[in-house]
């Protein structure tokens, strides 16, 4: 592929970055060193490193769009969390409701009256009647799927590629070659058996399938965010959901990001109609819940198959920690006071800002490239036309560039996002960050192509 620049010069100033990154992040490397001896990889939780193409930066503490790393360097912050921080660092809503729950008791294996409160709310906001809460979006995912199986008698998955839908079997499954693969290792190879994975914008490849009458699910995001940013194509979603009414499969759409892109979801801004929404990464606020809402039907389906001590043995779903007090009190501060519509509009209007201002840069620099954009997400595709599918998408998934491009700008107080996903504006960026990026990405891109 004619991506537009050299590598040769990749490779010529990455050992003159690592050393900076090096050089800063001393204590790091340090705590890193002494983690190891517990922690596999120095971390608790393997992505921490594994996403990261340094040695991992132990974090002090945070503020708005920026956070502090234990060296004391800052950082601002354009992954933020992979979109769980999309609230910034300790909003005041969400740190009063949170301390005052925890001090009154933060569980109790009961319903709290904000619960009622949540659900009316993501009903009015969403679209869809009836909701139950998770610890994350993959135990969402995990009981849609289960439903999906109850209500329909079926068992088969079908995602499209590109896909993340949190690290439930069935969804971690992959195409290598044209051949199903579980994605990744300590995954049973029976996972396949329940998967299709299937081209997102491509209707004629869903309806061979779904003809076969034995999907219970499609759950796709209404458009990818995972492999970078795939929009749906003009009366693809509707195409979706038609095809799946007549085939009888049941329809879940994955907003566990886009949720943070529009209000009320893209559901609710693209007018989708669906069997199941999901949400997730504690709506932004960096607390671990998840959500799926459900239409009437489903609701009334999930209240039937309620397990009882001595009962019959129900629907499979729940967990001790699940909904608890707490989280049901930082959702109920978001959305009362953080997600509101002008929010959405002034972040997707900023994320707008930063797709212009980087198509700028390439053509300044003449690079064959296009910028992502999907309200406050953007990008960088490497090709002059955006991608319609994952396989495309994936092209401009270079690592050795994006990794490159994450540590100059973190040499420059710019934390960028994860290899999968492109700059996100968050709640709490303002023009004067995007501003920022977009200089240091100039930066970057000049030293890259020798234009600068
Ligand atoms: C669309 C989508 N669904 C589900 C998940 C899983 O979320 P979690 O890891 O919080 O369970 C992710 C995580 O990135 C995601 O992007």
């Amino acid at each position: 592929m004619n991506v537009g620049f050299d590598r040769a010069v990749l490779a010529g100033f990455r050992g003159r970055e690592e050393r900076a990154f090096a050089a800063r992040t001393r204590r790091s490397a340090a705590l890193g060193l002494r983690a190891a001896a517990h922690l596999p990889g120095s971390v608790p939780m393997a992505w921490m490193a594994g996403l990261y193409p340094t040695v991992p930066l132990y974090a002090a503490e945070g503020a708005g769009s920026r956070f502090r790393d234990v060296d004391g360097n800052d950082y601002l912050d354009f992954n933020v969390g992979d979109l769980s921080m999309c609230a910034g660092f300790g909003p005041p809503a969400v740190v009063r409701a949170v301390s005052r729950q925890v001090a009154a008791g933060a569980h109790f294996l009961l319903p709290t009256e904000d619960a009622i409160w949540v659900a009316e709310e993501l009903a009015r906001r969403v679209g869809v009647p009836f909701w139950q809460m998770t610890l994350s979006a993959t135990g969402a995912n995990t009981e849609v799927l289960r439903l999906a199986r109850l209500a329909t008698g079926r068992e088969r998955l079908v995602v499209f590629g590109g896909h993340y839908h949190g690290h439930l079997d069935e969804a971690l499954v992959r195409l290598v070659d044209g051949a199903l693969e579980p994605d990744g290792e300590g995954l049973p190879r029976s996972a396949r058996a329940q998967t299709r994975v299937l081209p997102f914008n491509d209707l004629a490849a869903l309806e061979a399938e779904l003809a076969g009458g034995e999907v219970a699910l499609v759950l796709t995001e209404p458009a990818l965010t995972n492999c970078n940013v795939v929009l749906p194509e003009e009366g693809f979603l509707a195409g979706v959901r038609a095809l799946t009414r007549r085939h009888g499969a049941l329809l879940g759409l994955d907003e566990a990001h886009t949720f943070q892109f529009a209000h009320g979801g893209l559901t609710r801004a693209w007018e989708l109609e669906t069997d199941f929404v999901v949400l997730g990464k504690g709506l932004g606020t960096g607390i671990s819940f998840g959500f799926y809402g459900m239409t009437a039907p489903l609701g009334e389906l999930h209240a039937r198959y309620l397990a009882r001590d001595g009962g019959p043995r129900g629907l499979a779903v729940g967990g001790t920690t699940y909904a608890s007090a707490v989280a049901v009190a930082a959702a109920r501060a978001a959305l009362e006071e953080l997600l509101r519509p002008e929010d959405y509009v002034r972040i997707g209007a900023l994320g707008q800002n930063l797709a212009d201002g980087l198509e700028a840069h390439f053509a300044r620099h003449a690079l064959p490239w296009r910028a992502f954009r999907l309200g406050p997400r953007s990008g960088y595709c490497l090709e002059p036309a955006l991608p319609v599918n994952g396989a495309e998408a994936a092209r401009s998934l270079d690592a050795e560039l994006i990794d490159l491009r994450r540590i100059y700008m973190a040499n420059r107080g710019i934390w960028d996002a994860v290899q999968s996903a492109g700059p996100q504006v968050s709640l709490v960026h303002e023009a004067a960050d995007i501003a920022r990026y977009l200089t240091v990405a100039g930066e970057f891109l000049g030293e890259l192509t020798g234009r600068g």
